[in-house]
């Protein structure tokens, strides 16, 4: 058997929000260094990972095999994060599964696939929890998990499922963007008595950093990650103890959601480079509306123990987030959560993901 330990990483992925925390966390010390792909080397995120030092950039897109291959030669371990937000659900499940198999071809010794939960499955394929950004990666893991079975001593496999950035209950232009109404932070969301899987991004860096550490145990392994399950009126009371501000979670029924801040979008394709036309295309309001039921009726489970254990210092309960982006936005100079949120700055709030600071524009 070959050792699958490794130290020269191939990232898909890196400028976004899950990426940089993983190239963070990976060149940290110099036990690895990563080529990252980006289709644009000149953009602020991507000079950024340059400044970590250990990073390399390689230009081009995962959307073409000579880049895939010219990406993993060379290299011995494999993070991939395909952004199925740029390409819909259909592509995306073509090139995870050409990623993995020209990674085994160019002799990756470790493959990290950045997941999320197969929800449709999850649900005993019950089509109200329909949604192509969670299906289509969800799908890929099993697969990828499946052939590990057989090639699991060429190159090693683990998942990294994570869920929605809890960044993005306190950022503009998210499906869970808070108004201020009457001085009152407001989240009002089709959420029912249910609670979101949310995850911290820059707590992905320590598990991926931990699947690469770890391979005899992670090979195989499909890694769940989340802070806790947040129901939303416990994040508006964890807000208000935080910032002393009023906050409160409406129930809001998916006909009313609709028609609020996502309604200009709802009938937009979810991949921004997917065709509108190809009927396997899922809008916002499908893709999104599927999304809200998978927390509504808690078909997302997690192993918090298994977490603890991999992870003691994480982040634990949405409370301990806020306050930590409380003080650490103040120190950076981007004001109080409660300066964040209000809509007149809105425009002043570096996005989370690259796909919004770019607007949604971007090769496929
Ligand atoms: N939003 C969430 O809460 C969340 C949580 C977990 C997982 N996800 C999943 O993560 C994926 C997006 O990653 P992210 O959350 O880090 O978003 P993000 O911040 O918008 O980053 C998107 C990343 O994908 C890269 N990319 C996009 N198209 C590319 C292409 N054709 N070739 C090469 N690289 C390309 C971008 O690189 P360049 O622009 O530099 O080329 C960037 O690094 C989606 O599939 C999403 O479903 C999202």
């Amino acid at each position: 058997m070959t050792s699958h330990l490794t130290s020269k990483i191939f990232v898909i992925g890196g400028t976004g929000a899950q990426g940089i925390p993983v190239i963070r966390d990976l060149v940290s010390d110099n036990k690895y260094s990563v080529r990252a792909l980006t289709r644009d080397p000149e953009s602020p995120r991507a000079k950024r990972l340059l400044a970590l030092g250990n990073v390399t950039l390689l230009e081009g897109s995962f959307a073409d095999e000579a880049i895939l291959r010219e990406g993993f030669r060379g290299c011995d371990g494999a993070f991939i994060n395909i952004d199925g937000f740029n390409t819909g659900e259909k592509t995306e499940t073509y090139w995870a599964l050409r990623a993995y198999e020209i990674a085994l071809e160019e002799g990756i010794k470790f493959f990290v696939y950045g997941n999320l939960d197969y929800g449709l499955k999850k649900s005993g394929y019950d089509s109200r929890f329909r949604s192509g950004h969670y299906d289509g990666k969800g799908r890929m893991g099993e697969w990828i998990l499946f052939q590990n079975q057989a090639n699991r001593n060429r190159m090693g496999a683990a998942l990294f499922t994570s869920g929605p950035y809890i960044e993005m209950t306190i950022q503009p232009m998210m499906p869970m963007t808070p108004t201020v109404e009457d001085g009152v932070v407001t989240w009002r969301v089709p959420l029912g008595d249910g609670a979101v899987v949310h995850a911290a991004s820059d707590d992905c860096g320590y598990y991926v950093r931990w699947l690469f550490d770890n391979p005899d145990r992670s090979n195989g392994m499909d890694l769940e990650v989340a802070i806790e399950h947040v129901k939303y009126a416990d994040l508006a009371s964890a807000f208000e103890r935080v910032t002393g501000h009023l906050a409160r979670y409406i129930d809001t029924d998916l006909m009313a959601y609709w028609n609020g801040p996502l309604a200009f979008i709802a009938n937009a394709p979810a991949g921004y480079n997917a065709d509108p036309a190809d009927k396997s295309t899922m809008n916002f309001r499908d893709n999104f509306t599927g999304f809200w039921n998978l927390w509504k009726y808690g078909i997302v489970k997690r192993d918090y123990a298994l977490l603890d254990e991999i992870h003691p210092n994480r982040i634990k309960t949405v409370e301990q987030w806020l306050r930590k982006e409380e003080e650490l936005g103040r120190k950076l100079g981007k004001g109080s959560l409660w300066d964040r949120v209000q809509p007149e700055n809105a425009s002043k709030q570096a996005p989370i993901l690259k796909s919004n600071e770019d607007r949604r524009k971007g090769k496929l």
